[in-house]
């Protein structure tokens, strides 16, 4: 039997369509479901949207559409870009799916008859011109930042999760990697978060008409995460049969960036614990992508769009280029003129140029044999040079530590190992002096190079790896110029 993998994302909210930032988190998770597949993993790979809140119903408001027409029109975008960069997924979840729906109700009157979810008084702070809460994070200098207006403290009848008394288990679950959290760091960060305590959470609001209502009392609607948290079950077309949870639950890795760890390793689990569902294997929180140094985000205006890469680059050069941003878990910044730089250096002058100049070498060799295969005479005195298991452990071991960085800077030592050992060898003077028995040695290494380079690459690039595979076999009608350098700027 295969091993089973299942690996989500966060669902985005559906009013924010997706930018570079975003596009990191799914491209991430693309690269590892892609990799456990070639391993032979049975993989499952969920994405979806967030759609419920009272922003969407204000966005939706304002341009004289229903939420529901909204939240139809932005899945829509989503789906679009997630298929222009070549994801992957087994799934798209929406959490206005009338089955998810369905199950977050169920267990909202579970967690209500268990006695877990009890009425009590909100109070925060309330944009009047939002008609929203805003948390305090959302406030830039203790201002609304759409309308550059202080909010007023405002107190409503609301209901709780006793997510406090769920702080020890926890703590022992996390600490003991019951629970992994990665990087270490993040871990260390939520231990800390731990000790300080954990309160009680509001999950419902009065005024959002837009959610699912609570089965105890409709005139509330649950608020976001509660409602969020269970598409990781019902995107695997789980329908809240406590009995029979779907044969990919537990998730084996839930990838995401910083922000939502915290939620994720405190009020996630509760609930499931609550539930007497068991947890997800893994958690690991990726840095911010910034742009220009300044936090990518749409309300700043600061966004590259992965379509516009694309444009520029091709969609596998923006995968490579975006998984090459930062050592995976770090904060990370893209400038256009960096993204062409590396760009240039690393696929047009690096992997391009590689795979053009041993094609052609192959064929000058046909023309001067008149042969059409490398072959080996004598299959004994083929030594192969190059120390490609070592490359491919390294490359095995940082995929198993979800180095996606580091992954790739492995797959490039190699490339310009390759680069030095053409150098070295020069078989374009081997053609010229006829030297066949050591051409054919040397190419026969750089073709099997080849075909190593083309399975490593091909979780991260997959449309240049099989580029690559239709050139070494020779049935590309002509040779592809598989990055062409890129000179201008946006
Ligand atoms: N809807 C919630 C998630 C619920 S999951 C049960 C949410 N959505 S989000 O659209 O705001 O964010 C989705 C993911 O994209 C988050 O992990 C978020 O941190 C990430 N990113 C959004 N902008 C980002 C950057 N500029 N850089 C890296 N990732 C960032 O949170």
């Amino acid at each position: 039997m295969n091993k089973k993998f299942y690996l989500t994302t966060p669902i985005y909210y559906v009013n924010d369509i997706p930018h570079l930032g975003s596009a990191y988190t799914t491209i991430a998770a693309d690269v590892l479901a892609r990799y456990h597949r070639l391993k032979r993993r049975k993989v499952f790979f969920l994405v979806g949207t967030d759609e419920h809140g009272g922003k969407i119903e204000e966005a939706a408001e304002r341009i004289g559409q229903t939420p529901q027409q909204l939240c139809n029109a932005n899945t829509e975008i989503f789906k679009k870009t997630w298929h222009s960069l070549n994801i992957s997924y087994d799934n798209f979840i929406r959490t206005t799916d009338p089955k998810h729906k369905e199950v977050v109700k169920k267990v909202l009157q579970i967690l209500w008859e268990k006695g877990l979810i009890y009425e009590g008084i909100y109070e925060g702070f309330y944009c009047l011109a939002c008609e929203q809460y805003k948390t305090k994070g959302e406030l830039i200098n203790s201002k609304c930042p759409q309308h550059q207006k202080k909010p007023i403290l405002l107190k409503e009848k609301s209901y709780f999760f006793k997510l406090s008394q769920f702080k020890d288990k926890l703590k022992r679950i996390i600490a003991t990697d019951q629970l992994e959290i990665k990087p270490v760091e993040r871990k260390n960060e939520v231990l800390k978060i731990l000790e300080q305590g954990l309160q009680d959470i509001s999950i419902s609001r009065q005024k959002v008409k837009w959610g699912i209502p609570l089965p105890f009392d409709q005139r509330f609607t649950t608020y976001v995460w509660l409602d969020a948290f269970f598409n990781y079950l019902t995107g695997l077309g789980w329908q809240g049969d406590f009995k029979e949870l779907p044969e990919f639950w537990p998730a084996d890795l839930h990838l995401m960036a910083k922000d939502i760890l915290r939620v994720h390793t405190t009020i996630w689990p509760a609930l499931l614990l609550a539930l007497d569902i068991p947890l997800p294997k893994k958690i690991f929180a990726h840095g911010f992508i910034t742009l220009n140094n300044q936090k990518m985000s749409k309300t700043v205006g600061n966004v590259i769009y992965p379509e516009e890469m694309i444009e520029k680059f091709g969609v596998d050069a923006s995968r490579y280029l975006i998984m090459s941003i930062a050592p995976f878990g770090q904060d990370g910044n893209v400038s256009w003129q960096e993204l062409t730089e590396k760009y240039n250096a690393d696929l047009a002058n690096g992997l391009g140029n590689l795979v053009a100049r041993v094609l052609a070498m192959v064929e000058k060799r046909k023309v001067e044999k008149g042969e059409s295969k490398v072959k080996i005479k004598d299959q004994k005195i083929v030594q192969y040079p190059l120390p490609v298991t070592g490359y491919k452990n390294r490359y095995e071991k940082a995929l198993k530590n979800l180095q996606l960085y580091e992954t790739l800077k492995i797959i490039w030592q190699f490339i310009s190992y390759l680069d030095k050992y053409i150098e070295q060898e020069k078989p374009w003077i081997l053609v010229k002096e006829r030297k066949f028995d050591k051409l054919e040695k040397v190419l026969y290494t750089l073709i099997q190079s080849l075909k190593e380079i083309i399975f490593l690459i091909q979780p991260f690039m997959p449309e240049t790896a099989e580029k690559i595979r239709r050139g070494v076999r020779g049935e590309a009608e002509r040779r592809e110029i598989l990055f062409p350098k890129v000179v201008k700027l946006p």
